[in-house]
């Protein structure tokens, strides 16, 4: 059925000028909140995966920053049909007073965008995503405890966040007695759905377990079982180094924006010291390939400059990417974690060479156990890992399904 355009005050159909009045910007926090499928909240299920996953991620990687020993504990707690409350308890740094309400009620505000560094959150959507869908679907507000020193005593906080103008509203704010040296502990009630199999919580943490042997992880599902996957090592793993952009990895208006932004003089001196892998000679190279003078000034190159020197990258043999940037756990650890955590027959584990996707490095490791008393129908646990992330969990936005 064909639809009538509005008229406007005119009778007449809406001018440019009409339509104008209708146009504005359009929040973060809005169009998240309409298209939270971009965030990993497209289902039920997917919602509470994703909410525990945030959290448990950002303990995981605040934990390796500070280089502690994880303990984390999680719990979920069916208070009604379809209804949940997810906690989620760590002895990480803890987060300072101030941070706490941006990190967890507006969105896009993180610190790991910005660095080119191996971690499991990247984008800094992450928890502030789980506390909007947690007020979109029970109204509750987040409530989170954070404690950074034995001496100083720990904040609570309870929050919601203005999806209008993506900014935190603080409803609580005092202090509290909290017997634990530091850490952070965040209640969301969300609506979701608990299912076991392959995409559920339970899987997840399981993998999560293995993968990494220094945590301890206390997981307490919705039927009130409890998992204790106790470390396998009091080794943290190696800290994974910051690299630069590797030049294959390179699009265009990033190359611009560094170009605008570098400190170096020259072009050359911006090769060798922004990019990695460059050295004098293959960014003298680079430069003749491009036809530009290497002692340019970065900041006066043009667009037009700055796709011949992708056009020219492209053209000139580099040095793949350093793996400094990794700390893959190793297959000696991952069979030891499998060993723990599955009864079977047999076990094996491998770590694959490293490979390079738009310019960054990858690192794929895969544990497989069979037999023992898994299931006869299905006697093989599979499990594969890109970056030390479990693959088919992983990714929570995007491209999850
Ligand atoms: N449990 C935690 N302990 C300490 N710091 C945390 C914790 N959770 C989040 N943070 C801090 O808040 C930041 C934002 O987290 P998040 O919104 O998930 O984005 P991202 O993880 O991508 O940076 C983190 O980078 C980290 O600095
Ligand atoms: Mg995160």
């Amino acid at each position: 059925m064909a639809k009538t355009n509005e008229k406007n005050i005119n009778g007449k159909n809406p001018t440019a000028e009409d339509l104008a009045k209708k146009q504005r910007e359009i929040s973060v926090a809005e169009f998240f909140e309409k298209n939270r499928h971009l965030l990993g909240f497209d289902n039920p299920r997917k919602a509470l995966l994703t909410t525990v996953k945030e959290a448990v991620d950002n303990s995981l990687d605040a934990c390796e920053e500070s280089r502690i020993l994880p303990e984390i504990a999680v719990e979920i707690i069916e208070m009604s049909e379809n209804r949940f409350k997810v906690i989620i308890e760590d002895n990480g740094p803890g987060i300072v007073k101030n941070q706490i309400p941006k990190i967890f009620a507006k969105l896009l505000y993180g610190s790991k965008f910005h660095r080119l560094r191996q971690s499991r959150g990247q984008q800094g959507i992450g928890i502030s995503a789980a506390v909007m869908f947690a007020q979109l679907t029970t109204g509750r507000p987040a409530k989170i405890l954070s404690k950074t020193s034995a001496e100083k005593p720990a904040h609570y906080m309870e929050l919601h966040l203005n999806t209008q103008t993506n900014t935190p509203e603080v409803l609580i704010d005092e202090e509290k007695e909290w017997n634990k040296e530091h850490g952070t502990r965040i209640e969301l009630d969300i609506e979701g759905n608990y299912t076991k199999g392959s995409q559920s919580v339970d899987e997840y943490l399981r993998q999560t377990a293995i993968i990494n042997p220094h945590a301890t992880i206390i997981y307490t599902n919705p039927k009130a079982e409890q998992f204790i996957y106790a470390r396998a090592t009091d080794q943290l793993p190696k800290e994974p180094l910051e690299i630069k952009p590797h030049p294959y990895g390179l699009e265009l208006g990033i190359l611009a924006k560094m170009l605008k932004n570098t400190e170096s003089r020259t072009l050359q001196s911006f090769l060798t010291t922004d990019l990695s892998r460059v050295g004098p000679g293959t960014a003298k190279e680079i430069c003749d390939n491009a036809l530009i003078d290497p002692k340019r000034k970065p900041q006066e190159l043009t667009i037009q400059d700055a796709e011949k020197l992708i056009n020219a990258i492209r053209k000139t043999k580099i040095m793949a990417p350093t793996t400094d940037c990794l700390s893959p756990i190793g297959a000696e650890l991952i069979e030891k974690s499998l060993k723990k955590e599955i009864n079977a027959e047999f076990y094996v584990a491998i770590s694959r060479p490293i490979f390079v996707y738009r310019g960054n490095p990858f690192q794929i490791e895969i544990g497989l156990a069979y037999g023992g008393n898994q299931s006869k129908e299905n006697p093989v646990s599979l499990l594969r890992f890109a970056n030390r992330g479990p693959i088919a969990l992983s990714a929570g936005r995007m491209c999850n399904n």
